[in-house]
Parts: C-alpha cells; structure tokens; sequence
C-alpha cells in the first residue's frame, strides 16, 4: 500500500481527491495549515470513506515545518494542492503569492530529493494557456504571459518541475485543470468560499439561497453564441478521480517523460447562460441575475482538448453539467 501526502488537502480539491484515493486503496497523510478550510473536513472524509487520513497542521512554506514532516513519516508520493488561489487577491498581494505558492512547491521538491521519493502531481491550471487562438486547446499550445500572479506562480512551478525533474530522479505530472466545480454526492465535503465568492458557482448557489441579493453576468456582448464567456466546467469528483490515475501511472512506472502534461476538463464548452439555465432546472429555483460589465482579465471561450488524459491516463469526465450544478446545489443548501 502507497503512501500519499496530499499538501492542501482539506481544501476543496484536495479533500475529494482524499476520498478517491482512499477508495482505490491509497493511504493518506494530509498537510494543510487551514489558512482557507477547516480541520472538520477531516472527520467528513472519514464519515465519507471509513478511513481516517493522517492529518498534519502545517505552514509548508516553512522549510522546517515541512521537513519534520519527511523526517517523521514514510512518503511515496506527493500530490501538491497548498496554494493561494484567488485571482483578484493574487493582483493585491503579489509577492505573497509568490512566496508562497513557489516556496511550499520548492520545499516539496527538496525533501522529495533529500528522502528520495519519486513522484509528484502538480495541481495545474488551464490559466497557463491564456486566451486560446482555437478550441478546444491541447498540451501542445504554447502557453502565454500570465495575467495574474496567481495564474504566473503556477506557470512558474511547471517551468520549475521542468528543470527539477530533468536528472529522472523525480518524476512529475501537471494537471491543468479547467472549471471545477460541483461537490460530493454526499454533500459531506464541497467548496467553502471566503467571504464574497470570486467564482460563478457559489455565487449562483449563494444568491440562490438569499445570502446575496443577485448574480452579475460579466459581460454579454462577448463574440460566442449567446454573447457570454466560454468555460469547460468539470465536476471536482471526476476531477479527483484524475489524480488517482496519475498517481498509479507513476507507481505502474507508464510516465513518457520524467514531466507530463495533461489537461483535466470535460471538453466541453459551456457559457454562463448555460450553466445559470442548469443551475434552475435542477434546483427549481427561479435565479435572480443581471447583464454587467466585463470583468478585467477574463478570457473569452476556453474549452479542453481530452485527447491525451483518455489515452495515456484512461480518464475520461463522466459526471454531466447538470449533476455538477445539482451537487452545488445540494452542498450549498446542507450549510444551511
Ligand atoms: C478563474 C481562473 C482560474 C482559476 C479559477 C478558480 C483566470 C483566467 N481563471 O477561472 O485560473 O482556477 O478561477 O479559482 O483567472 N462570472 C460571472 N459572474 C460572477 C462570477 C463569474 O459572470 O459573479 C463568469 C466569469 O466572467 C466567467 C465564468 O463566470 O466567464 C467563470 O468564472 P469563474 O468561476 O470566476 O472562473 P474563471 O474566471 O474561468
């Protein structure tokens, strides 16, 4: 039985990814130092799966912090969610997210070298791409000058793991992610936002249930069908799933090359009129939205290209936009 250090893993990602390794017989250690979750997930992952994770609270970005943590436990793998993630913020705050987001990968690295542990899944993230000259875009597009900090920091990490992983004595995955969304079927464990949400889900889900007045759709003169922005939402299960196939691919030993690529979406592109008309057919709620401005740095359409994760990972999104929309539902009313 592997053993996992799954860095951030209270966080939204993070702790689905938890319950699908454990159901595919993983063990887990997590390290998160709760700055955007809350220690409670982990008694809801163990109510989901039966199995309690090791759970360690701390600040990797401290290197010793997180050498105590290699020196004390036994790791085969890491994959690293401990992260900064909000755009806006990213813009405010530059240098924190550089700090922190390079430094918790750098300390990863070094003390995946000093216990020579091999194999490292990087939480990634379609923002690498930019605004796409066609769609659906694969792992082949070059990617582009970032628009936030947050979106440099996890370019920075790849080109890191580029040279990192150069000697072969680490092997590493990047998974670019498009739009999670959605939550566990149990509505146990989902996205937890701070304070206003950033993201078009929990601000749908939130003016749904009264917590905010109305949903602002940001921009509907945008060049695609219905005039508004272009996403290829992936239901956060189906999204976990994928790093459970890409940890056994290192451990199977099937890596092409000591750093790959591979885009997680659905290959499907939704507009936010499509997900709003979703969202109320299966919550039955009638939402209260308007037409705004654009929002600064948005890109218009972006869509994956899944070509490369279904042959080489064997991965394929299963869950359709409206189980995604349903589950979001279904977490938001349960926090109730
Ligand atoms: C952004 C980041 C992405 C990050 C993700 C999750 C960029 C380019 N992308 O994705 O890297 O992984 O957040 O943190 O920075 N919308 C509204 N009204 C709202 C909120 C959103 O109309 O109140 C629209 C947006 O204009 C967009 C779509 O909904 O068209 C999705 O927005 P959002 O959920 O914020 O995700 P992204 O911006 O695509």
């Amino acid at each position: 039985m592997k053993t996992i250090l799954v860095t951030g893993g209270t966080g939204y990602i993070g702790s689905h990814t938890v319950v699908e390794l454990q159901s595919k017989g993983y063990e887990v250690i997590i390290a998160d130092n709760l700055a955007n979750s809350s220690a409670d997930v982990v008694d809801r992952i163990e109510k989901i799966t039966g199995i309690r994770p090791v759970f360690i609270k701390a600040d990797l970005s401290k290197e010793q912090e997180a050498a105590a943590i290699f020196d004390t436990h036994h790791i085969d793998g890491i994959i690293n969610f401990a992260a900064y993630k909000a755009v806006g913020e990213s813009c405010e705050k530059p240098i924190e997210y550089y700090q922190n987001n390079l430094q918790i990968a750098l300390n990863m690295l070094a003390n995946m070298k000093r216990m020579g542990i091999q194999y490292f899944v990087q939480s990634s993230s379609c923002t690498v791409y930019g605004e796409p000259k066609h769609n659906p875009i694969n792992e082949d597009c070059p990617t582009m000058p970032a628009t936030s900090p947050y979106g440099n920091t996890k370019q920075m990490v790849e080109e890191i793991l580029h040279f990192v992983t150069k000697s072969g004595d680490i092997k590493a995955i990047a998974l670019r992610y498009f739009n999670p969304i959605g939550a566990h079927h149990t509505a146990l464990i989902g996205e937890l936002p701070n304070g206003i949400p950033n993201n078009l889900i929990p601000y749908i889900t939130q003016t749904a249930a009264g917590l905010r007045q109305q949903l602002t759709v940001f921009g509907n003169d945008y060049p695609t069908p219905d005039g508004t922005c272009i996403r290829d939402y992936i239901h956060v299960v189906d999204l976990a799933k994928a790093h459970v196939v890409a940890m056994d691919r290192c451990f199977e030993n099937r890596n092409k090359s000591n750093l790959e690529y591979f885009n997680i979406g659905t290959g499907n592109g939704f507009s936010v009129l499509d997900i709003i008309r979703s969202f109320e057919k299966v919550s039955g709620v009638k939402l209260n939205y308007c037409f705004g401005k654009r929002r600064e740095g948005d890109v218009v359409q972006i869509w994956a290209d899944t070509t490369l994760a279904e042959k080489e990972l064997g991965w394929k999104a299963e869950l359709s936009l409206d189980q995604m929309t349903l589950s979001a539902w279904h977490w938001q009313q349960q926090l109730q």
